[in-house]
């Protein structure tokens, strides 16, 4: 039964002019348009509402909060049925993550939705899988009743995007859990409670920094419930310009423009007093080429890129962290996917052959994506780089280590910067792990002007014989 307009027109308008009066003091986004024309929904689909028009894919939460409609109508949830019966492969199986229903929401796993309907208006992965039912909200729409949604990452999977996110085809979260013991599931302890930390350990306080102060379950929860970096932190869950709904791009050679820049350069250069001197996360400013201490007497250019950091490597730091593939048995049976939500570089490969957060032997890791990007011609070439530069690296380390050791420690001390400083620093940041891949010719060039910095300042010589004029070679090194 299509519900009448003109009955509904009184009321709803009314609301509306509360609507925008209270808008404008919470939040100026919400643009009540229209009223929203909708069917009443069935009464087994538990109160969800899913399209007002199923066609032109109009949701009726779309109709009063337009932009939302407007971003979500381009993203790939928007055609998850249709790119599920093309795919040839359609089932009952498929049905639950390819519609609306209690899959990504609070709503108890019982048959809702599409699934207790079979009603075309509950197609595609819609506002109310991640919001909840929206019935009463639609009817009277306050904001006690607003369904909120969460950016939980449910490792029960019982709600959020882990809900459907995962499985052997898709498996985000599956991946995301195992960085609970360093990485981005993981909670700081030393981070929590202090605002100078948490916005970049915390996901609520990420979000506000990044300017997303909308409302969701666990917005105001920072300090007595605080999240990861979660799915919603990386991805705005209604879309927008970047590819795979990303917040920030990733392609973009800039600290403060790059997604994961604007989290991973924290500290990469030294600043006295000693105290404040070690690199923190300093890997966007690393592979830039601009961090680390350049001592008064160098006179090279200031800025040292690698191809790794340079136009050649489009994706930045997603190329190395983020690879993905699929995994056959020896039969070439499907195994699973992996979709490079553990962030490992090169990653350690399990008895299966599916990557892995874990540690492991340089010769057990994948290179995959080193030979995949087009940078190196095979995964050994890539693997023989690196175990050059870390032996040519640490040669320079303890050459370095070695004259700071015969500094007398009050020059650490001074509040002014001096080369020991710089030189503690430089070495530290070259033993930064990734260090020597994100930018070699960066770390050599910094430990050999260190060096040479520290024999005129303080006439203490390395205890080992290393060459110092710069060995590392590669075409698109040192550009300005
Ligand atoms: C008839 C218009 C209308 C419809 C339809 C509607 N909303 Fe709302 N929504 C509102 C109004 C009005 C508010 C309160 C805004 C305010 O006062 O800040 C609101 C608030 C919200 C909020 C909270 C925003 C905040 O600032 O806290 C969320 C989330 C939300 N709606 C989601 C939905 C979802 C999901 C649907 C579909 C199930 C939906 N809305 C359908 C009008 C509507
Ligand atoms: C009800 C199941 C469901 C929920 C809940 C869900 N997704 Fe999805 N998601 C899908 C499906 C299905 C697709 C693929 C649709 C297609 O390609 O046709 C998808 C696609 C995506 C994509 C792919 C975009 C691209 O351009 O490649 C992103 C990113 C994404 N989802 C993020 C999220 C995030 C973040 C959340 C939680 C805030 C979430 N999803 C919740 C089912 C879901
Ligand atoms: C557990 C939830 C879930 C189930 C069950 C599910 N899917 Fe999906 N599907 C997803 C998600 C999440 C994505 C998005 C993944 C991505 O963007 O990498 C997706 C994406 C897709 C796509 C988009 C194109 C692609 O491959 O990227 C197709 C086609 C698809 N699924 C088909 C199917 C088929 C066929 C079935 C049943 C045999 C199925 N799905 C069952 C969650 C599910
Ligand atoms: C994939 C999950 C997902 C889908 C689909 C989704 N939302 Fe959201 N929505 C969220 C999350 C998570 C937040 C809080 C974080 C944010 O705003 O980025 C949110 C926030 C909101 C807010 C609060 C904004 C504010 O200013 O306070 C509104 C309103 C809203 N969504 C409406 C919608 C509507 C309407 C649709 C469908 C057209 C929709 N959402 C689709 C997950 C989703
Ligand atoms: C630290 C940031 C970050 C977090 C957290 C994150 N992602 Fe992603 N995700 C990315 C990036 C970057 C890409 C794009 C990778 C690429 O382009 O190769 C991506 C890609 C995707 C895609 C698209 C894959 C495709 O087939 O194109 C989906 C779906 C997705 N993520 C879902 C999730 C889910 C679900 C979670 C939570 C478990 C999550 N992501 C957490 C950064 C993140
Ligand atoms: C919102 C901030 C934020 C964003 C965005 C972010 N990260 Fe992180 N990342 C962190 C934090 C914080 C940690 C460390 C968490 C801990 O161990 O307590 C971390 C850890 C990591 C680690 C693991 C370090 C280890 O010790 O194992 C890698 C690798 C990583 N991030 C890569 C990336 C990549 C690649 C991107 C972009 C796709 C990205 N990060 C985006 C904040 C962020
Ligand atoms: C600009 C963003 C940012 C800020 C601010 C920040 N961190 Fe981090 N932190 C990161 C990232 C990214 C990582 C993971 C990458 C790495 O270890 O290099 C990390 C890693 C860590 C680690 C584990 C690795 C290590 O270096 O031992 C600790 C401990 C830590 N941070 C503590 C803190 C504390 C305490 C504060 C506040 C005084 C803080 N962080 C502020 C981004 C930040
Ligand atoms: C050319 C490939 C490459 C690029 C580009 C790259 N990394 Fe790395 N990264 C690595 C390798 C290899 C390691 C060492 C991994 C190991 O030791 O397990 C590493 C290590 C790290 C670590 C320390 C992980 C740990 O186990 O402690 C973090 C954090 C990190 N990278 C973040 C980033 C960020 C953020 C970017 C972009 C600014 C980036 N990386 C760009 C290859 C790369």
């Amino acid at each position: 039964m299509q519900k009448h307009i003109g009955p509904m027109l009184g009321r709803l308008s009314a609301l509306a002019l509360g609507a925008v009066i209270v808008a404008s003091c919470t939040s100026e986004k919400i643009t009540y348009k229209s009223t929203p024309s909708y069917t009443t929904p069935p009464a087994a689909a538990g109160n969800f509402v899913g399209y007002a028009d199923t066609v032109k894919k109009q949701t009726v939460c779309g109709n009063c909060h337009v932009d939302k409609q407007t971003d979500w109508a381009a993203t790939k949830h928007a055609n998850a049925w249709a790119d599920l019966q093309a795919s040839g492969h359609a089932g009952a199986s498929c049905v639950p993550c390819h519609t609306v229903d209690s899959r990504g929401n609070a709503a108890p796993d019982t048959l809702v939705g599409f699934l207790a309907t079979n009603d075309a208006r509950y197609k595609d992965v819609q506002c109310e899988n991640c919001h909840g039912a929206g019935l009463d909200h639609v009817t009277t729409p306050t904001l006690s009743n607003r369904p909120l949604a969460s950016i939980a990452v449910d490792t029960g999977l019982a709600n959020g995007c882990g809900e459907c996110h995962t499985g052997t085809h898709d498996p985000f979260v599956d991946e995301w859990v195992q960085t609970k013991g360093a990485g981005h599931a993981h909670l700081e302890a030393h981070a929590l409670g202090n605002a100078s930390c948490t916005y970049c350990h915390v996901g609520q306080d990420a979000l506000a920094k990044w300017g997303i102060n909308t409302n969701y379950v666990e917005a105001s929860q920072d300090a007595t419930n605080p999240m990861g970096i979660t799915c919603a932190v990386c991805h705005d869950p209604h879309g927008g310009p970047n590819t795979a709904q990303l917040r920030y791009a990733i392609n973009v050679r800039d600290t403060s423009q790059n997604l994961c820049m604007r989290c991973h350069q924290r500290n990469g250069k030294p600043a006295a007093p000693a105290s404040n001197y070690a690199p923190m996360s300093p890997e966007g400013p690393v592979l830039l080429g601009f961090a680390g201490y350049f001592p008064a007497g160098y006179t090279g250019p200031d800025t040292i890129v690698a191809t790794h950091g340079s136009t050649a490597n489009a994706n930045l730091c997603v190329t190395c962290h983020m690879p993905t593939m699929t995994v056959n048995d020896a039969s070439g049976k499907f195994v699973s996917s992996y979709t490079g939500h553990t962030w490992a570089a090169a990653p350690c490969l399990n008895a299966q052959g599916v990557p892995t957060n874990g540690d492991c032997d340089i010769s057990q890791r994948s290179f995959a994506a080193c030979a995949g990007s087009g940078c190196h011609g095979s995964p050994d070439v890539a693997r023989s780089a690196w175990t050059a530069v870390t032996g040519r690296l640490a040669l320079l380390d303890s050459a370095l280590s070695s004259q700071l050791a015969q500094i007398p420690s009050t020059e650490f001390k001074k509040t002014t910067m001096n080369s020991a400083i710089g030189g503690k620093y430089n070495l530290m940041l070259a033993e930064k792990p990734g260090s020597e891949v994100h930018n070699p010719f960066l770390m050599e060039t910094l430990l050999t002007t260190s060096i040479k910095q520290l024999q005129a300042d303080y006439g203490v010589n390395p205890k080992y014989n290393v060459s110092l004029s710069l060995q590392l070679k590669d075409p698109a090194a040192t550009q300005k």
